[in-house]
């Protein structure tokens, strides 16, 4: 790396940023799915972490999503979800994020029996431990998988709504992820509005390999404030025209769009020019310990591919903090801490 690239990579570390999708079963490293396997006396049917490393080739978005599933089974205990959530926080650090906004997936716990109040035990441990000692805040959303039923996500809500409480300075968000196709946003409406009248800050995944149809509905038929992935948009200019005259916020991750051919390479990723459109986009990392890189990595493998500037970074990381649910004074506090760091030239 050309010291100016290194320079750059300083420059967009300090920068205060806020990660706002990211699925924290996809911070779960392969070193760490082999500990924990280990520690719940379970059998893994790759030999070691290289070969399972090894099998993190995906075609699409299905052939991850039955990996990554796979790899959260070794997920058992509180502690283990501590410590899941807790490698992320350090690694969080170190890319500058200040903020994060961590999506979870209860399901793909409650049907192996693990119960839902280990797992939100395990991460909110891990956030309140990373606000004391390593200053980084973080609201919770609880995701439902739209692969499964309505009802099942009624289920979940139900049984998650007791913690409300316990909880109540972290879980402030519901999302929706997991199979796209073939699960549009209305088959949600009801548990969306449901959520709603509850006060929930609502968002959803709409626009990774789903039509931009599936954008419009999500905003309109589930009323999320955020749309997470969103790239397809760009399908629909009567759509690119709302997302821009209502600033819409569209958490992009490069990363993950490569490693799950939503675009054939970064060179062809259209994040600059959304940006450049005037969209409100931001980067994440999604899925980061399958895709090849945190929060920092989605930045500046993006930069290079498509020659952002230091004003675009800027921009980005600005996006990232006026687009979390944090409350306006923290917001306006952050996007000045942003304004003093030193140009980049
Ligand atoms: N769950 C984890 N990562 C996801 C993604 N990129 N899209 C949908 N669901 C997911
Ligand atoms: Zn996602």
């Amino acid at each position: 790396m050309s010291d100016s690239a290194l320079s750059l990579r300083e420059f967009t570390r300090q920068l205060p940023k806020a990660e706002l999708h990211v699925h924290i079963e996809g911070t779960l490293e392969p070193e760490l799915i082999f500990k924990l396997a280990q520690r719940n006396q379970i059998t893994l049917p790759y030999p070691d972490q290289a070969s399972l490393h090894a099998a993190y080739q995906f075609d699409n978005l299905q052939s991850f999503l039955d990996l990554y599933y796979a790899g959260a089974g070794v997920l058992i205990t509180e502690q283990d979800f501590f410590d899941m959530t807790w490698a992320y926080f350090l690694r969080a650090k170190a890319d500058g994020i200040i903020h994060t906004e961590i999506m979870f997936d209860p399901q793909t716990h409650t049907a192996r029996g693990v119960s839902i109040e280990t797992v939100f035990a395990g991460i909110a441990g891990a956030a309140r431990q990373a606000k004391a000692e390593l200053g980084i805040s973080s609201y919770l959303i609880m995701s439902f998988l739209r692969h499964l039923s309505e009802a099942e996500a009624f289920a979940t809500l139900d049984a998650a709504l007791p913690l409300r409480e316990r909880y109540a300075d972290l879980w402030i968000a519901i999302g929706l992820d997991s199979s796209e196709l073939g699960n549009p946003p209305e088959k949600f409406q009801a548990v969306y509005a449901r959520c709603r009248e509850l006060g929930f800050r609502l968002v959803a995944h709409a626009g990774e390999e789903g039509p931009a149809s599936y954008v419009r509905d999500a905003l309109q038929l589930l009323k999320v404030e955020r749309i997470d992935h969103g790239v397809r948009s760009e399908d629909d200019p009567a759509l690119m025209q709302y997302l821009i005259d209502h600033s819409i916020p569209l958490t992009v991750c490069p990363l993950s769009n490569i490693k799950l051919k939503v675009f054939d390479s970064l060179d062809d990723h259209n994040l600059k020019n959304l940006l450049d459109r005037g969209l409100n986009v931001c980067i994440n990392s999604d899925d980061p310990a399958y895709f090849g890189g945190y929060l920092l990595d989605n930045y500046m493998q993006t930069a290079q591919a498509l020659n952002l500037t230091a004003s675009h970074l800027r921009i980005l990381a600005a996006n990232s903090l006026r687009s979390s649910f944090l409350p306006e004074q923290y917001q306006q506090a952050w996007l000045q801490a942003l304004d003093n760091v030193p140009a980049h030239d």
